[in-house]
């Protein structure tokens, strides 16, 4: 699969094919690309809920009831749907936890650098907390950062997928008990295999036109 076809031949999956699991190496590849993905000063304000089991689903698709209830079948029937959550404060437990990970991973050779890494990550964490207001909107960026990493992945692999805004993040966060964890649910992802009742897989793509989105100076 080259980049090309990948970007060209995914597609939203409107219904998946109940019953089929995805190989978990292809899975765990996923994962990696999750974990791997960059945020701001390295932040990683983020946690990931992977459901594969019927149990996790049905928990999952607790979230899509009522207005989102187009959604519960593409939760309910895919082989994963993993949970893109965001912190709900940038603390400064959180901070320490990610400097003595730099620490652990060798990333401060010179002295003065884990000191210095600290003071720069703190100047725009306060940026952002105290000038700019927006500490929320910023770990919420960072989570669709892992969003776009995470459906490109799933193409490369030929993995089908459904990203949803679809649901109720309350009644997720409330299943998944993640508010009691300082997190709250951003974006789902349906991963498995689509059925032939997927009628987005005959349309064709619909994008702007290249002239009219880029700009080349
Ligand atoms: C953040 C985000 C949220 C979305 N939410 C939903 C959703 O709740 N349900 C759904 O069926 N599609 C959802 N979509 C799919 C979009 O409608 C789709 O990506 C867009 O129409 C482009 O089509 P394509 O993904 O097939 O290329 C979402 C896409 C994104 C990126």
């Amino acid at each position: 699969m080259t980049l090309d076809d990948a970007v060209l031949t995914r597609h939203t999956v409107k219904a998946f094919e109940a019953g089929q699991t995805l190989p978990q190496e292809k899975i765990d590849t996923l994962l990696n690309v999750l974990r791997n993905s960059p945020s701001s000063v390295n932040s990683q304000p983020w946690h990931f809920v992977v459901a594969s089991t019927p149990e996790g689903r049905e928990a999952m698709a607790k979230a899509t009831g009522g207005a989102f209830v187009y959604n519960e079948p593409k939760v309910l029937n895919a082989s994963h749907v993993i949970a893109l959550c965001m912190r709900s404060d940038l603390d400064d437990a959180h901070l320490q936890k990610v400097l003595e990970q730099e620490q652990k991973d060798g990333r401060f050779v010179a002295e003065g650098a884990k000191a210095g890494q600290d003071k720069g990550r703190r100047s725009y964490v306060d940026m952002h907390r105290f000038e700019l207001r927006d500490i929320p909107q910023w770990m919420e960026k960072q989570v669709y950062l892992a969003l776009g990493g995470l459906l490109l992945g799933a193409a490369m692999l030929n993995i089908d997928a459904t990203p949803m805004e679809g649901f109720d993040a309350r009644a997720l966060d409330h299943a998944l008990g993640l508010r009691e964890k300082g997190l709250t649910s951003v974006v789902l992802v349906s991963l498995g295999v689509r059925s032939e009742n997927d009628f987005n897989a005959a349309l064709p793509k619909s994008r702007l036109p290249r002239d009219e989105i880029f700009t080349f100076i």
